[in-house]
């Protein structure tokens, strides 16, 4: 399995990381076998298999569920599983509970939060205390309240400094990687040769030391509004939903099952069963 130490060589002989999201079984073993380096057990959870409309109410538990499905399915494959709303931020107990927890029972390798300022001595005390942390800068979903909307960030110079300097902190403060999620292409590049740790980028340009996406985006399941910066790569939606119809169909005109889905009573058994 890869490592954080795999991660950081990779930056340095210049081989692009690939990230993608992944929370349950079946969807965890395709990722793994399509030979993505680092698999996300996003909180992206909430919108795209949960049904809610952001991330703001995923929880703890079912961070947990999904972690532990994911790595059942991918059990090669260095997994990151994000903290949720407010999990860390109260207490540095609390945190360290609930890293402990995604770790322990959920079977990450690392913990994922957002986010710099007043986390960055989180992210010291975890790191110090062996967890592994990835950062989360640019456009942070869980304050989409804060922010008053999904929207780039860093388009000017004042805010695009801050996200260096928040990066650098994050750095500093034992962080072995940053997601920066909708920037400006120049500040994904920017801060990519800035850090000495990986930048993988999602919606922040080509220039980043890796990528990141959502399966469901990838993959086109669901009906979930899919922003600019990301690339459906097909639609799997039709093709499931043909096979519904399909199905529905041959159930009404008695077509399904056929002979061959069917099991048979030996003659003799059918004779005593009717005398
Ligand atoms: O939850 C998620 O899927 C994420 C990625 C978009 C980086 O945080
Ligand atoms: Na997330």
């Amino acid at each position: 399995m890869k490592t954080t130490a795999s991660f950081m060589k990779m930056k340095e002989v210049k081989e692009k990381i690939t990230m993608m999201t992944a929370y349950d079984a079946p969807g965890a073993r395709l990722v793994e076998e399509a030979g993505i380096d680092m698999i996300l057990v996003g909180d992206s959870l909430g919108m795209v298999v949960l049904g809610y409309d952001s991330t703001v109410p995923v929880t703890m538990d079912d961070m947990i569920l999904h972690t532990k499905a994911a790595r059942r399915g991918a059990q090669n494959t260095f997994i990151v599983a994000d903290m949720p709303f407010l999990t860390y931020h109260s207490s540095l107990d609390d945190t360290f509970h609930h890293a402990r927890r995604l770790l322990q029972e959920g079977g990450a390798n690392a913990v994922k939060l957002e986010g710099a300022k007043d986390v960055i001595e989180t992210v010291r005390k975890l790191t110090t205390a062996g967890v592994p942390v990835m950062g989360h800068l640019g456009l942070t979903p869980q304050s989409v309240g804060v922010l008053g909307g999904y929207r780039v960030q860093g388009k000017d110079a004042t805010s695009a400094k801050e996200l260096l300097e928040d990066a650098k902190a994050l750095e500093s403060a034992g962080a072995f990687a940053i997601v920066v999620e909708c920037v400006p292409e120049q500040v994904g590049a920017m801060l990519s040769a800035a850090c000495d740790i990986p930048i993988i980028g999602i919606g922040a340009g080509v220039d980043t030391d890796g990528q990141v996406l959502v399966y469901h985006d990838v993959i086109g399941y669901g009906n979930v509004h899919v922003p600019k910066f990301v690339k459906s790569y097909t639609s799997v939606s039709p093709v499931i939903q043909k096979a519904l119809k399909t199905y529905v169909h041959e159930v009404k005109q008695g077509q399904f099952p056929a002979k061959e889905h069917s099991f048979t009573m030996s003659d003799e058994a059918l004779m005593q069963l009717y005398g």
